[in-house]
């Protein structure tokens, strides 16, 4: 379909970009429609061009005085590196939001907000959202080196803790976040609620690290999405032995619940059509076999 999506909105202007990491760029874009409805934990599905797919995005801010939301984009493939090309002045071709249903946010008491890489990202307007509620906010946000910790300045602005944490010790807390958080649950006050985005093996860790200690655990899930409205059933995914579509159902779902080995197997799906779409082809790379020859 050309054009933008029902409820959506047609080329909206980049009014700002920033990198914030090798291949991780800030954007802030007018969508004025998306950023009076969007609630912590919604995203957008963006078309960068008339024929390009279509991804989904979380929104990580917005302005509905003035109209523009704010996204954060790690280039892993086509579009995401398609998108991180724009600059300041560019348009993307359509986007339509928001999507999803909202974080729940309550008064937990003690809540730990988890962001794994661009995670961070994702997980930083709920962090916003459950300090507004008035709960103590603690943040634990980890990255592969120094370079891949994201939003630090805007965590410490609405959380009581931020822990930064590297795989490789160049910064903060030396090991993973979820190294961090068995330290953080050992060494008490307790913890009445975690929410965690990030890599699959990083959610199903978190998972694992709070189950025995009857932690209330949410994760952002991430299968590939298409249309992002529930009708093409792409992101199924597995929740206390129920199918449910993470576009209409969730993003957010029972850590506790998720079956991350099956999600982990759909999202390779594709992935050997992803690698050959990403090299470079010249015609002496493609050798087509006259039908009926094999
Ligand atoms: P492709 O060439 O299609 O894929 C490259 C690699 O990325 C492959 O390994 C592929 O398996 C993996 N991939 C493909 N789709 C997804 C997906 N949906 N999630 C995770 N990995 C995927 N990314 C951000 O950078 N910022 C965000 O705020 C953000 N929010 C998201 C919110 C939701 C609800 C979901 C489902 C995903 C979100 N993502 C976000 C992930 C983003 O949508 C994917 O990285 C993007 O679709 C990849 O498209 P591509 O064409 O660039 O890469
Ligand atoms: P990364 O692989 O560098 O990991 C970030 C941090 O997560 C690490 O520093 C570590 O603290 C933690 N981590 C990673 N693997 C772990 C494990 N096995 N056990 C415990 N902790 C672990 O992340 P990146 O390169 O920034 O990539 C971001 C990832 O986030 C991608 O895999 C992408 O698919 C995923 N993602 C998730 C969402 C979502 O909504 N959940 C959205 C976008 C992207
Ligand atoms: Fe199609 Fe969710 S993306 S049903």
């Amino acid at each position: 379909m050309d054009g933008p999506q029902p409820g959506g909105e047609l080329m909206n202007r980049i009014l700002e970009t920033r990198v914030l990491a090798p291949e991780v760029k800030y954007f802030r874009i007018e969508a004025p429609k998306v950023a009076r409805k969007r609630k912590a934990g919604q995203f957008v599905i963006i078309r960068v061009t008339g024929t390009g797919e279509r991804i989904p995005l979380t929104i990580m801010d917005s302005n509905p005085d003035d109209g523009w939301i704010s996204l954060i984009v790690q280039g892993v493939g086509k579009t995401t590196r398609t998108l991180n090309e724009l600059e300041t002045g560019d348009s993307v071709h359509d986007l339509a939001g928001p999507l999803g249903m909202p974080s729940e946010i309550h008064e937990y008491g003690r809540a730990v907000v988890i962001g794994g890489g661009v995670g961070t990202a994702i997980a930083y307007p709920t962090a916003v959202a459950l300090a507004e509620a008035g709960n103590d906010v603690v943040s634990i946000i980890g990255g592969r080196s120094r370079e891949f910790v994201l939003l630090e300045d805007e965590m410490r602005a609405v959380c009581t803790e931020v822990y930064p944490t590297t795989d490789d010790g160049s910064y903060g807390y030396h090991g993973f976040v979820t190294d961090k958080l068995a330290e953080l649950i050992a060494d008490g006050p307790s913890i009445d609620h975690v929410i965690a985005v990030g890599p699959v093996p990083m959610m199903q860790a978190v998972a694992e690290v709070t189950r025995p200690h009857g932690i209330d655990t949410v994760v952002s899930l991430n299968p590939i999405m298409v249309d992002g409205t529930g009708m093409c059933g792409g992101c199924r995914v597995s929740v206390g032995d129920e199918t449910k579509f993470a576009c209409v159902d969730g993003p957010d779902f029972d850590a506790h619940q998720v079956d991350f080995e099956l999600l982990a197997r759909r999202n390779r799906t594709y992935s050997a059509f992803e690698y050959y779409r990403n090299e470079e082809f010249t015609e002496e790379h493609i050798h087509v076999d006259p039908v009926g020859s094999s």
